[in-house]
């Protein structure tokens, strides 16, 4: 979780610097005491009144402030204080001083003293960034542990396409989450989550497939990593990015998730279902592109393996199996049903009719069915959030904590 941590947001002299206001403001939503830190070159692209505005702190800017008495060792307060040093925009001037172990300015200086995570979002020219002394002091500070999000490829402020582009600030709150996360409960453990729709092709060009989003599994693949477990993430289709440090198993149909599930399921501890698979896969699939007809046309339809039953069926003692059930209308009833009917041993039930509730939302608002009828009805929540909320669950189903 976010809350309640303290960050250096490093701020440096690339047109990107402007992006600084939504990942400050996108922090202090997460209710993370921020604190900038610009360099000169920094305030040509955006004032510090904006940054100061946003994060309700004052934004150092400089070694020596002149009041006498204060902030002459700003860069050793702010050291100390900080769970994590965030440099974004990150120049190919700033990466370059701290490989080369320069220190002339209050954030170089800053990242020397630093002992915590620090993680660089380098924003510059396609050219700079594949220059290879750029790439070498890349390279330099990855081997000395400095983290690195990003650039992204893409069109950059310069006109020129290529890789360059600051990361995303969801890719860039998903890895300072990682980074400061401190929550190491599921150390040791394996998580399997599944996420996203599975697709079934009709032929070459059209296949069935629902609206599940993926956003739902992500959301517990990153936080059972951001809690120290090792994550296998076995992903339909999804337009969502690839998180951070979570092994990725792409599939396309029911028949590869089973699959992957079942090549995975027994080295895991703990299995959530966030996928929508798809009940049914045509009984053929054409190897042409099937041709229009005159009139109706039926199809058939043959139903694919339930994955979450097999592993309902074939759990070990000490395995967690979670489902989920969504719903239009009370899920209750669907979900108790499902629960004991798949051997789960938690279901995370959800009436998508509900606003904030369905799919391609980041809320969700769910009620867990556990299979004796308990039911806990939860208030809507954020999807990561809310994730976290299941691993709690999931360990006093586990036994490791009580459930008091
Ligand atoms: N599930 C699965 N394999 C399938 C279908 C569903 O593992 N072939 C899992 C889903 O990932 C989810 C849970 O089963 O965790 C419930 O899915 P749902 O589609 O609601 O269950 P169904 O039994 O298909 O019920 P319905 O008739 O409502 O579709």
């Amino acid at each position: 979780m976010l809350g309640g941590k303290k960050v250096v947001l490093g701020v440096t002299g690339s047109i990107a610097a402007y992006k600084a206001a939504d990942i400050a403001g996108q922090l202090v939503r997460h209710g993370v005491e921020v604190h900038v830190v610009m360099t000169r070159a920094a305030r040509e692209f955006i004032s510090a009144l904006t940054l100061e505005t946003i994060t309700g702190n004052p934004v150092n800017t400089e070694m020596f402030s002149g009041r006498p008495g204060a902030g002459t060792l700003a860069h050793l307060d702010l050291a100390r204080m900080a769970d994590l040093l965030l440099v974004a925009p990150a120049t190919a001037n700033v990466i370059g001083k701290v490989a080369a172990g320069l220190a002339d300015d209050l954030l170089s200086t800053l990242v020397l003293a630093f002992r915590g995570p620090v993680l660089f979002c380098p924003a510059m020219n396609p050219g700079m960034y594949g220059n290879p002394l750029v790439q070498r002091n890349i390279e330099a500070l990855r081997a000395a542990g400095y983290h690195f999000c990003g650039p992204e490829t893409g069109r950059v402020a310069c006109g020129e396409e290529g890789r360059g582009r600051l990361a995303g600030v969801e890719a860039i709150l998903d890895r300072v989450r990682a980074l400061v996360s401190t929550e190491r409960d599921l150390d040791g453990s394996t998580v399997l989550v599944t996420a996203g729709p599975t697709r079934e092709p009709l032929d070459p060009v059209r296949y069935l497939t629902n609206r599940s989003s993926g956003r739902m599994g992500y959301a517990v693949a990153r936080a059972a990593r951001d809690r120290g477990a090792r994550v296998v993430l076995v992903s339909g289709p999804t337009v969502l990015p690839a998180p951070d440090g979570v092994e990725l198993i792409p599939v396309v149909t029911a028949a590869e998730m089973a699959a992957a599930v079942k090549r995975y399921f027994p080295e895991s501890d703990v299995l959530v279902m966030a996928a929508a698979v798809a009940d049914y896969r045509p009984a053929t699939v054409a190897q042409e592109k099937m041709k229009k007809g005159v009139g109706r046309l039926t199809l058939e339809l043959v139903p694919n393996e339930d994955i979450l039953s097999y592993a309902g069926r074939t759990k070990r003692p000490g395995q967690v199996v979670v489902g989920f059930a969504a719903e239009t209308g009370d899920p209750r009833t669907h979900a108790l049903e499902k629960a004991r009917r798949k051997g789960a041993d938690l279901m995370v039930g959800n009436d998508i009719t509900l606003p904030g509730a369905g799919f391609d939302v980041e809320t969700n608002e769910v009620v867990l069915v556990f299979p004796d009828g308990r039911t806990v009805p939860l208030p809507r929540m954020d999807k990561y959030q809310l994730a976290c909320r299941l691993l709690d669950e999931i360990r006093i189903i586990r036994g490791e904590v009580s459930g008091a």
